[in-house]
């Protein structure tokens, strides 16, 4: 193989009660994609801070063409050529698009006068490039989340960069998006740039990795050739062992009736009706952008309703604000965990704890004992990597981060538990591990919605299936009636009528 043009070699990294790399090593090449791979809190975003000078490693080297170097932070990389997509975005929303892109080096003449008309010009021809449907005057808070990330890796584009680093560029992607995402990495491959792509979905890495390296707790574990590998191979280098039935469905004799919902309508959900049981899991499919997530949260209280009745345990209530969604019984866990599911800057047990203040008083006062217990607790069921529950939740791994905000909807004891897109940018171990939690609150009667983008999730866990498609019901199937092609049919609108086939 030829000479990498980016080397880092045995790199060490500890923080306050935890070594998060140890030994680590990665290799880029140029004019190819390096699949960066490892579990939750296998160090894999730490190694790209150290790389780009956002970290100072404890030892280990980085070569860079040649040279050692020792980048003083992310300015500094970017100087030499190395951007970085990172994993939680670092957008400002109250800013256009091309002021996002351009933030802190705009485009200025003559007498540092910002010329806003190449600026725009400029962000727009990036937009083009993604396939990105808005002008660069937009408000980056009026996109998607989707949306911002493609915004995000046109700002990474801007750079003329050598190499660049992906940190689960896709996370929020649809499948559309990601396509456009594709094409510009082989574009890049193409014109001899090296590129690091971090993701959890294997189905991606087989699609457009060359090379793949795998971390496991913040040591080097292996290099291989894509075509070298398939999926359980990689998966066992990952985890370290061999993983058995990924979707652990359990059949758990279905209760009454928990929840009705009748002709909701409002936010963009249109005449919705549905009921769900104590004991059963309704999955909830759909291109993103059906109003899955709408539906959740006009039935959470957090967006408002026109028309509708919603019966929880035969009472009908009308939440509307998720206080009141919360004191309801019904908890949602959204899919936007930096947006509106956790604040970085509490430790772990506030997080956690946060909405279920009320059940953790007694008397108006806080029984802070309860408290530490039912966080340990959760600590320990949810198998969270973190030193100690007063960890700033900022400093966990994503997918940790994740299993928190999980917890953070169960500390409230909800009757109705909504999940959006749980599993997203968790690894394949965590997220079985997730999986078995949420059959064990199943089992324990509670009722579950599971929305999520992934149609193998969705077939292997949930009981019924819903299908959305522009704010409406597309299709209602039990489990076993569903497959891929009938979800998807509906997905986009096609009402599948199968008695009259
Ligand atoms: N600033 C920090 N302070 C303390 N601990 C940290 C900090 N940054 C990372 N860690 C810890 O280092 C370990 C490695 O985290 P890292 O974010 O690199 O994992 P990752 O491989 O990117 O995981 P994921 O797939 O979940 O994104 C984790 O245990 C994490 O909690
Ligand atoms: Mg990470």
């Amino acid at each position: 193989m030829t000479q990498a043009i980016l080397q880092l070699s045995e790199i060490e990294k500890a923080f306050p009660g935890v070594k998060a790399l140890d030994c680590a090593s990665l290799n880029v090449y140029s004019g190819r994609v390096m699949a960066l791979l490892g579990e939750n809190g296998a160090g894999k975003s730490t190694l790209m801070k150290v790389l780009t000078g956002i970290h100072a490693p404890d030892a280990g080297t980085i070569r860079y063409q040649g040279e050692h170097v020792a980048f003083k932070g992310p300015r500094d990389s970017q100087h030499a050529g190395i951007s970085i997509i990172h994993q939680e975005l670092n957008l400002i929303p109250e800013l256009t698009i091309a002021e996002n892109i351009f933030l802190g080096r705009e485009i200025t003449g003559a007498f540092g006068k910002i010329q806003w008309t190449k600026m725009y010009q400029e962000a727009d021809k990036l937009l083009k490039r993604l396939n990105v449907k808005h002008s660069s005057k937009t408000l980056l808070g009026d996109l998607s989340l989707g949306e911002q990330q493609m915004v995000e890796i046109a700002k990474a584009l801007s750079f003329e960069s050598k190499v660049i680093i992906m940190d689960e560029p896709t996370d929020a992607l649809t499948d559309t998006e990601t396509e456009s995402l594709f094409k510009v990495i082989n574009e890049l491959r193409d014109q001899g740039c090296g590129i690091v792509y971090i993701s959890h979905r294997l189905k991606e890495i087989f699609e457009i990795c060359d090379d793949i390296t795998v971390l496991r707790d913040g040591k080097f574990i292996g290099e291989c050739l894509v075509s070298d590998t398939d999926e359980d191979g990689l998966i066992e280098m990952m985890v370290g062992r061999k993983l058995e039935e990924q979707y652990p469905r359990i059949e758990v004799k279905h209760g009454e009736i928990c929840l009705e919902v009748l002709g909701l309508t409002g936010s963009g959900v249109h005449d919705v009706s549905f009921t769900l049981n104590k004991g059963e899991i309704l999955g909830v499919s759909g291109l993103m952008g059906a109003g899955r997530t709408e539906l959740m949260k006009v039935i959470f209280g957090a967006l408002p309703s026109e028309r509708g009745v919603i019966n929880l345990d035969n009472k009908t209530i009308n939440p509307v604000s998720p206080q009141d969604g919360l004191a309801n019984g019904i908890a949602y866990i959204s899919e936007d965990r930096k947006g509106d599911g956790l604040v970085l800057g509490l430790s772990v047990k506030e997080n956690m704890s946060l909405c279920a203040l009320d059940k953790l008083s007694k008397g108006g006062r806080i029984q802070h004992g309860d408290e530490v217990t039912a966080v340990d607790d959760f600590i320990k069921l949810f198998n969270i990597k973190t030193p100690t529950r007063e960890q700033i939740i900022g400093n966990l791994s994503g997918g940790n981060q994740q299993k928190v905000a999980i917890a953070k909807g169960l500390m409230t004891k909800p009757k109705v538990l909504i999940l959006d897109e749980p599993t997203r940018g968790v690894d394949v171990g965590a997220k079985k591990e997730i999986y078995q939690l949420i059959n064990k609150f199943k089992a324990e009667g509670m009722s579950i919605i599971l929305v999520s983008s992934e149609m193998p999730e969705v077939l292997g866990m949930s009981d019924r299936i819903m299908v959305m498609h522009e704010g409406r019901v597309s299709g209602m199937f039990a489990a076993q009636d569903a497959d891929q092609e009938k979800l998807l049919a509906c997905a986009v609108g096609k009402q599948i009528n199968e008695e009259a086939a």
